[in-house]
Formats: C-alpha cells, sequence, structure tokens
C-alpha cells in the first residue's frame, strides 16, 4: 500500500552537496583518487587548546543540562566578543546558544514569520534556508544577485519584493556561495526598512579583505546568528548561538526549552575557551584561507576561468563555467566522473546559480594547484 504520510514536505530538497559527494565515496570504492572542494568545513583539526577543555569538562562530569540560553560564561564571551569587534553593547540575556546555529535559524524564522508569510532571502543563498523557511510554513520570496553586480544585494529589488506579508529579511554576510560582503550602506537601508532582519554571521571572521559589519551596528530590530563550526574549526561539536531584540527572547526561550532544552555542557565550556583563548591558532587557519583564496584566484585567471568579481571571504569561489549550455548538476557530476574533482553545482544555491559552480578552497594549496590543472584540461583540451 502506498503511504504518503510525507507528502506535505515532498518540496523539500536534499543538499545537492551531499550527492556529489556520495557519488564521489563511490569513485573513490572503485579506486579513483578524489579532490574535494565540494564542502563548506574547514579541514584543519579543532585547535588543541579547544580539544582539551571539551576532553576535561567531560571527566568533570559536566555532561548535563543546562540554561536553555547557555551557561553565563560562554554568552559572557559572546558579549565580549561582539563589544570588541563590532563595539556593540549586548546583554546576556539577549543571547540563545544551541548545538549549531542551522537549528537556530529555523528557531529564528518560526519565531519571526507566522506560516503563510513571507521572509526575502536572495537567490543565491545557503542551500537550507529556503528549506528551513518552508519547513517553518512561511513562504521564500527571492531577490535575484547577479555577476555583473559583484553579487551585491540591490535594494530596489528588495523594495519591490515587500508585500503586507513581509515579516522578515534574511541576509549572510560573507556570504555561501559567493564569498561577498554585503556593503555598509545596504545593510543600513535593510535596517531603515523597519523589517526584523535575519543575520547570518557565520562567516566574518574569515573575512580577508576590507571590513566586515554586524547587523547589530545598524539596529536592534534584528536577529543576530553565529557559531563556532567555521573560524574555529568546531562543525562536529555543533555549537552556534543568536543575539536578538531583548523583546524576543521570551519566546524564544520557550521554543527552545521544548525543542532542544540546551546545548551540552562539555561544548559550551569548550565554545568559551575557544572565543576567549584560541585567537592565535585560528588566526592561523585564517592566514592559510587567504593564502588558498589568493592563490586559487590566481591559478584561475592562469588558465583563462577568471571568476569575475573578488571573493573576500569564507572559504568558496563561485565560478561561471564555460559552457553555458550545460546544467550545473550535469557539469558538476561529470567533472567528478572524468576528472576526479568533486565542486558543487550553482543550482544548489537557488536558480540564479545555474552556469556556476561553487568551489571550496577548504584544502591544501597542493590538491588545489592539481583541482586547476584538471579543470584545464576539462575545459580547454
Ligand atoms: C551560511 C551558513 N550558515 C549556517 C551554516 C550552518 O552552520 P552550523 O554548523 O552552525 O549549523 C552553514 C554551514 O555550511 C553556512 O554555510
Amino acid at each position: 500500500m502506498k503511504n504518503d504520510a510525507t507528502a506535505h514536505l515532498g518540496h523539500i530538497s536534499s543538499f545537492l552537496a551531499m550527492d556529489v559527494f556520495a557519488r564521489a565515496e563511490e569513485l573513490e570504492k572503485q579506486g579513483r583518487e578524489i579532490i574535494h572542494l565540494e564542502f563548506g568545513e574547514p579541514d584543519f583539526p579543532t585547535p588543541e587548546i579547544i580539544s582539551k577543555v571539551g576532553i576535561d569538562s567531560i571527566k568533570k562530569a559536566r555532561t548535563r543540562y543546562t540554561h536553555t540560553q547557555g551557561i553565563e560564561d560562554f554568552r559572557n564571551a559572546v558579549v565580549e566578543k561582539y563589544k570588541n569587534q563590532y563595539s556593540v553593547d549586548i546583554k546576556p540575556s539577549q543571547i540563545m546558544t544551541s548545538s549549531g546555529s542551522s537549528i537556530l535559524l529555523y528557531l529564528a524564522i518560526r519565531m519571526l514569520v507566522p506560516p503563510g508569510d513571507e521572509i526575502i532571502m536572495s537567490d543565491l543563498c545557503y542551500a537550507c534556508y529556503d528549506n528551513l523557511a518552508m519547513i517553518g510554513g512561511a513562504k521564500p520570496v527571492r531577490v535575484s544577485l547577479r555577476l555583473e553586480n559583484g553579487f551585491q544585494l540591490d535594494m530596489d529589488e528588495v523594495r519591490k519584493a515587500l508585500t503586507p506579508k513581509t515579516r522578515a529579511i534574511l541576509i549572510n554576510s560573507p556570504m555561501n556561495p559567493t564569498g561577498t560582503v554585503l556593503d555598509r550602506q545596504c545593510m543600513r537601508e535593510l535596517a531603515e526598512l523597519g523589517i526584523p532582519v535575519i543575520s547570518d554571521e557565520i562567516y566574518a571572521d574569515l573575512t580577508y579583505e576590507g571590513e566586515v559589519s554586524s547587523m547589530l551596528q545598524f539596529t536592534d530590530n534584528c536577529v543576530v546568528l553565529n557559531g563556532l563550526s567555521k573560524y574555529y574549526a568546531m562543525t562536529g561539536w555543533r555549537l552556534g548561538y543568536m543575539i536578538m531584540n531583548p523583546e524576543w527572547i521570551g519566546v524564544a526561550s520557550k521554543m527552545h526549552q521544548n525543542m532542544m532544552i540546551s546545548a551540552a555542557h562539555f561544548v559550551q565550556d569548550a565554545g568559551t575557551t575557544a572565543l576567549k583563548e584560541s585567537e592565535p591558532e585560528c588566526r592561523k587557519m585564517a592566514e592559510e584561507f587567504d593564502k588558498r583564496r589568493r592563490f586559487l584566484l590566481k591559478r584561475l585567471k592562469e588558465i583563462g576561468l577568471d571568476p569575475g568579481y573578488n571573493p573576500v571571504g569564507a572559504f568558496y569561489v563561485f565560478l561561471r563555467y564555460p559552457d553555458q549550455g550545460r546544467k550545473s548538476l550535469d557539469v558538476s557530476m561529470d567533472i567528478l566522473d572524468r576528472i576526479g574533482v568533486a565542486m558543487t553545482p550553482g543550482i544548489d544555491f537557488g536558480p540564479a546559480g545555474e552556469g556556476f559552480i561553487r568551489i571550496s578552497y577548504a584544502n591544501s594549496l597542493e590538491n588545489i594547484d592539481e583541482a586547476v590543472s584538471r579543470l584545464q584540461k576539462y575545459f580547454f583540451s
């Protein structure tokens, strides 16, 4: 008997990066050597100073539930970070800590956008944004980003997308998949719209040129999302936080208590050390990413694949490939099969990503070099 009990979620899509990875694994089982440039995950281990605190904390049996918003030390460390980096004064009571920022993004959307109402997001954006909105019953309304504009948000198009049902605007800077930073004027204008902004700042510390801003510098009518996965190389620890308008924390707390109870205590201990003491180690990783970024851009230009814009943050380059007649999923899979380089098809990030592939440079210089040489053969010989 056909059972379509889950049909109402049939429109939720999987991460194509995962599909590429699954195919890459199949090829590896057949003995092929694959260069992995599909994932947005640091290839470095978590700095020792952080892991040690986590291990010690488990040994001390700090393995129970905590306050739903997170332990005081961790929240105080977040307050310090935002004070030092952005000169904004927030209070520990405005912070919610959880097991990664993904669940907090869902919570923020669910909190601000009633089912059936609209949330504006860019077309190009992190693959899960529209899925999370739809899981929460909200309607994603997408504003296109174009290479010709350096992938900047066009504020006239944002204004055109506003309707009486618009309840929030979701931004991400530096951005996945382009690595671009939203300019300050645009953030100021977003704040002036008076609609709550959800600002995903998870890549903010991985900004290699110019200055990155926090939405909190422009308005308190916002939720700022951040997490320790990227800059601190802690993806598998699952630790993230959000900072929000004080009026919303009551509802956010009730939702979080019901959904998550709390983040793990020992993970929060490790996270506190990460925020307070791991800057030298993390800076070194960021410098290494920047070296790879510059190297990748130089090599791509050498072989005639100039991305045509400057990706200044995160660890991604979004590349328009030469053969525009082919779909990005087909191109990614064909590149993987024929030359053993795994990259994410642009369509994973929205319709505006068709014709592009995302290259993650969270891999060694040697592998990046080899991948570009293979791409040269693939496209030009
Ligand atoms: C823009 C963006 N936000 C959030 C996340 C998820 O991070 P977390 O590990 O904190 O759930 C990612 C992961 O790739 C991301 O690229």
